[in-house]
This record gives C-alpha cells, sequence and structure tokens, in this order.
C-alpha cells in the first residue's frame, strides 16, 4: 500500500494513447527517437501521476438535494430523510422525468471536473431509476457519456439502489422485476460489466441481496455491494461468500468481515465523501484493513445525496485526516488498488509500459501535497489516453 516506485528525474515516453518509455529521463532519450512531430513536455519540478481511477460514482442525475443537506445540519439522519420519502427517491423521480439527452447534458459538466480534477476513469452507477425502461436509459446515458467524453466510464447495474415508490407494499414484485426481468435485459444489451446492490437496513437486506446478486452472478455480471454503510448488516461477508470484486462503504465492517474479505480476494473500496457529505464521525476502519493485509481502495461516491463531490484530491484528504493513511497510501488506493476494483488493473492505474497513457502533471514538487494542500486544484496538465487536455491551471491544452 506505501509502494509507489518513484523515478525521480524521469520520464514517460508515449506513442497513440499508450505509455512506451518509462524511467529515468537519460534512460528513456537513449531508447526513443525525438523527431520533429514529437511533442515534448516538461514537467521540470513537478510531479508526474497516474490518472485517477474514481472506482465508485453515481453521476448522472437530475436535479440536487441541498434542501436535505440543510436538514442534517439541523439535526435529521439520511435514513430519517430516506423514511419520509426524501433520499433516493427523490432522485428516482427527478430521474425519470428527464430524457437521454437532457440526462446527458446534465452530466457533461461533471464529467469536465473530474478530469480537471486528475481523474481519467470512473465507475458510473445505474440506480435513480428502478423500473427497467429507466434503469436502460441511465446505462445508456452511461455508455453515451463514455462516447463523447474523455473520461472512460466502467459501467454498473445498481437496480437494487432502493425500492422504489410503486412496489413499497410489494418488495417480493421488485426483487422478482430486478432478477427476472431487468438483470436478463442488461446482460443481453451488454449495457454493464458490474452488479451492485445497496444491503442495507430498510433498503435490501442481506437475504435479499444473496438472491440478487447470485442472480447478477448467473448472467455474467462482476459483483459490488453498498456494505456496511450505515450499520454492522454483515454486507461485507455477503461480499466474500459471493466473490465479489469489491465491497464498497465498510464504515461498520467488523473483524471478520476484515479476514473474510482478504481471505476471499475482495478488495475494499472505502468512500470518506459519503461521511464527510453526511457529517457523520464513524469513518472505515482503514487502519486496521491495511494492517491486516486487506488491500484498501478510495473512491469519491460521488451523488446528490451523500457525497457532492467530483474531486479525488479532496479524497485523499479525507483518507488522510479522517482514516490515518499515508499519503503514499492515498495515491495506490486512487489509482493501481482502484484499478483493480474495476478489472481494469492490467491497462490503467499505474505508469508503466504497455499501459493507458492517462497522466497528470500536478503543480507540486513533493505527491504529499496533493493530500495536504486541500480544498484547491494543483493539477497542472492531463493527459488522457496519450491527448493533452486544457487544464484550469493554465496546461497547453
Ligand atoms: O453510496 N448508499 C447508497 N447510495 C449512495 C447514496 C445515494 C443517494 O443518496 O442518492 C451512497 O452513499
Ligand atoms: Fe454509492
Amino acid at each position: 500500500m506505501e509502494e509507489l516506485g518513484i523515478i525521480e528525474d524521469g520520464a514517460v515516453a508515449i506513442s497513440g494513447d499508450k505509455i512506451v518509455g518509462v524511467g529515468k529521463t537519460e534512460d528513456v532519450l537513449g531508447e526513443i527517437k525525438i523527431t520533429g512531430e514529437t511533442k515534448v513536455v516538461d514537467a521540470k519540478e513537478k510531479v508526474v501521476l497516474p490518472g485517477f481511477v474514481d472506482c465508485h460514482t453515481h453521476p448522472v442525475f437530475a436535479g440536487t438535494r441541498e434542501d436535505e443537506f440543510e436538514m442534517r445540519i439541523k439535526g435529521k439522519t439520511y435514513q430519517e430523510i430516506a423514511a419520509a420519502g426524501g433520499g433516493i427517491k427523490s432522485s428516482v423521480k427527478n430521474l425519470r422525468s428527464k430524457s437521454k439527452e437532457e440526462l446527458i447534458q446534465l452530466a457533461l459538466p461533471r464529467l469536465d471536473r473530474m478530469l480537471s480534477h486528475g481523474t481519467t476513469t470512473i465507475e458510473a452507477k445505474s440506480g435513480y431509476g428502478l423500473s427497467l425502461e429507466d434503469e436502460i436509459k441511465m446505462l445508456e446515458v452511461i455508455k453515451e457519456l463514455s462516447k463523447i467524453h474523455p473520461i472512460d466510464l466502467i459501467p454498473t447495474f445498481l437496480g437494487a439502489h432502493e425500492i422504489p415508490q410503486e412496489y413499497k407494499n410489494n418488495r417480493k414484485e421488485y426483487i422478482k422485476l430486478i432478477t427476472e426481468k431487468m438483470i436478463p435485459e442488461v446482460s443481453k444489451r451488454k449495457l454493464a460489466v458490474f452488479c451492485d446492490i445497496f444491503c442495507e437496513k430498510g433498503v435490501f437486506d442481506i437475504e435479499e441481496s444473496r438472491e440478487i446478486l447470485k442472480a447478477a452472478k448467473d448472467h455474467g455480471f462482476g459483483l459490488k455491494l453498498h456494505a456496511d454503510q450505515l450499520s454492522a448488516l454483515g454486507g461485507s461477508k455477503l461480499a466474500a461468500e459471493l466473490g465479489a470484486i469489491s465491497a464498497d462503504h465498510l464504515e461498520f465492517i467488523d473483524d471478520d468481515g476484515i479476514k473474510m474479505m482478504k481471505e476471499s480476494g475482495v478488495i475494499g473500496v472505502l468512500l470518506p465523501g459519503a461521511c464527510f457529505g453526511l457529517g457523520i464521525t464513524e469513518y472505515p476502519p482503514a487502519r486496521k484493513m491495511i494492517e491486516r493485509g486487506l488491500p484498501v481502495a478510495l473512491a469519491t461516491d460521488f451523488n446528490p445525496g451523500s457525497s457532492m463531490t467530483e474531486s479525488m484530491p479532496m479524497i485523499l484528504s479525507l483518507a488522510c485526516l479522517m482514516m490515518r493513511m499515508t499519503p503514499a497510501e492515498t495515491i495506490v488506493a486512487s489509482t493501481i488498488n482502484s484499478a483493480f476494483a474495476v478489472d481494469k488493473g492490467n491497462d490503467i492505474g499505474s505508469i508503466e509500459m504497455g499501459k493507458k497513457a492517462d497522466l497528470v502533471i500536478w503543480n507540486v514538487q513533493n505527491y504529499k501535497e496533493i493530500p495536504y494542500h486541500f480544498g484547491v486544484n494543483l493539477v497542472d496538465q492531463v493527459i488522457k489516453n496519450g491527448k493533452m487536455i486544457p487544464s484550469p491551471l493554465g496546461g497547453e491544452g
């Protein structure tokens, strides 16, 4: 978790969208030929890192929920607001009223903000549609966004995010709709790589989660869970039992959960933005997980309810200050480990020969400045698929 493999006085060579050389500048210069067509970018006195992989986001939504933010400040809890018809249900109402094109236009500036803060790949969930038609609509929006925006989006089906209003008194029917209609249809149309669930008291219990995730597994989806976020329900253990790729949140995970996840190779995705955004004091026990050898990844959980931020640097600051992760651990957790949390560890997440040229030049002399200097954007230049992206701090584009 702390091994960064720093190269002082280093250089990276890129051809097309791939990294073709990395090492000491003099070694790289010895290996590649600079021609009149080669673009040379000077990163002297700067730090170059792999682009962030934000491996847990909900970026497609309509309407914002700042009134709930204020209600929480005044003392209501996330669960109380949800029980009163707010929360995810209010986002569902808003999303259903929008067309695909409207949702795309709403999401694009959010992706721009992610990119300008150094994120080059995200995992993106559905879960505000909660009907066959609206879940498909969301996943098609995610697919289209990945085509038209430089950021790569990896789609996750989250039909089990909440029981929609119209199934309030008939949850069994909704679960049937997910397992018998939505999962087969999303699989047939190849609209998602992963299937996720909100496994939580008052949402989907362990039995229901097992049933839904098993159906998803049978249809070839990788599995993810929102687990042990607001209570110690045991989602982390279910993730281990089913061989999920990751279990996410984990604020209330216990020792057995950590042990079982480690033994089954489940990655722990930690989302301190959701704790901060909800104003709660229970952060996941990151130190304990790392000391016990559980690989940990970091993500924004960007969504209008609990974590309204596109900024991975902010998440690194929170991880350092609220979970006592070291700056080096936060870099590993947000690049290579988060790449593995979306099954892309062999293509992205580190600066290695043959990997995608997704790089960020930082306007700092030491990587530790990134979490240390919080609440600002220190990105100098983003390079995505080998192309220079115009940057907020004057990178040339
Ligand atoms: O990751 N926990 C469930 N889902 C989101 C919140 C979604 C919402 O409130 O809109 C989360 O925190
Ligand atoms: Fe989430």
